[in-house]
């Protein structure tokens, strides 16, 4: 079989931070350190949180996708959505010109989660506001002989994803039992990485194991694919997936906006505090999940 043309430019470790005044314990696995390296991906962090967690704050210009790992998240927003997440659901939400959310621990006990930060292209910035709900229990798969792929996002072999994508983005994770192997098909164009979220896999024939990220350039080639085999005898491994066309765009980061200027940035801040994205709701926290 074809090694597809791709290769994997670095592998890097996640970086455990501890605890600060939001959560118990936090990791980052993408920083967004050089966006250029990361584009269209911004940042993606493990948080294990119970109280306070994310209380009300805005976000423009991207869009944060939720995976719930452990626990339980209890999710609000200024535009009337509310509900909780079990683990494997995965919430995808697009701020566009501006939302207020919070995101905590159900009853504050415990929730374990993995956020990333998708960048929005510069004419879509100012996109509506979207949420969608990818429950696992929804979401369809591709099954061979030893793997299954949960599509997230995307179309992967014949079957469509949930997602509906401002930006094209396709998103999976892929599970392998010990020895199974599978060539993960990858538009030419998008940037990849690969996250272990369990076990230990070879991917384009670099080893990755639990808690590293695999990164994957575009290539020149009309079609493309990552070959991914696991290399753990015992457990099965678990690899998150997401690629992305990069934008190839300016990036200025504040705080909880991402746009392209110190402008947009200053004009956001203008505008959340002046209520233009809308008022903080004032609503109950959720009894039951
Ligand atoms: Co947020």
């Amino acid at each position: 079989m074809s090694s597809g043309g791709r290769t994997v430019a670095r592998v890097e470790d996640k970086l455990r931070l501890g605890p600060d005044a939001q959560v118990d314990d936090k990791a980052i696995i993408i920083m967004p350190k050089d966006p250029r390296s990361t584009d269209p991906f911004l940042a993606l962090a493990e948080d294990w949180f119970s109280e306070p967690g994310f209380e009300w704050h805005p976000h423009r210009g991207i869009e944060t996708v939720t995976m719930v790992l452990d626990g339980v998240l209890e999710h609000g927003d200024n535009v009337g959505n509310a509900g909780a997440l079990l683990p494997g659901d995965v919430q995808w939400m697009t701020a566009g010109r501006g939302i207020i959310h919070r995101e905590l621990a159900f009853k504050n006990e415990h929730a374990h989660t993995l956020q990333l930060w998708v960048n929005l292209p510069a004419r879509r910035k100012m996109v509506e506001t979207g949420y969608q709900d990818l429950r696992a229990s929804a979401r369809p798969s591709v099954d061979q002989p030893g793997v299954t792929i949960d599509v997230i996002s995307g179309t992967i072999g014949a079957v469509e994803g949930l997602a509906s994508n401002v930006h094209p983005i396709q998103g999976a994770v892929i599970s392998l039992d010990p020895g199974a192997q599978v060539d993960f098909a990858v538009p030419a164009t998008h940037r990849a990485f690969f996250y272990v979220l369990t076990g230990r896999v070879t991917v384009a024939g670099r080893q990755v194991s639990e808690g590293q990220v695999a990164w994957s350039d575009p290539v020149r080639t009309g079609s493309s694919s990552v070959r991914i085999e696991s290399t753990d005898s015992v457990e099965v491994s678990r690899v998150l997936t997401y690629s992305g066309q990069p934008l190839r765009e300016p990036v200025v980061l504040g705080g909880p906006f991402v746009m392209n200027s110190r402008a947009e940035i200053e004009a956001a801040y203008r505008d959340f505090h002046s209520g233009k994205f809308g008022q903080v709701p004032k609503v109950a926290r959720l009894r039951r999940s």
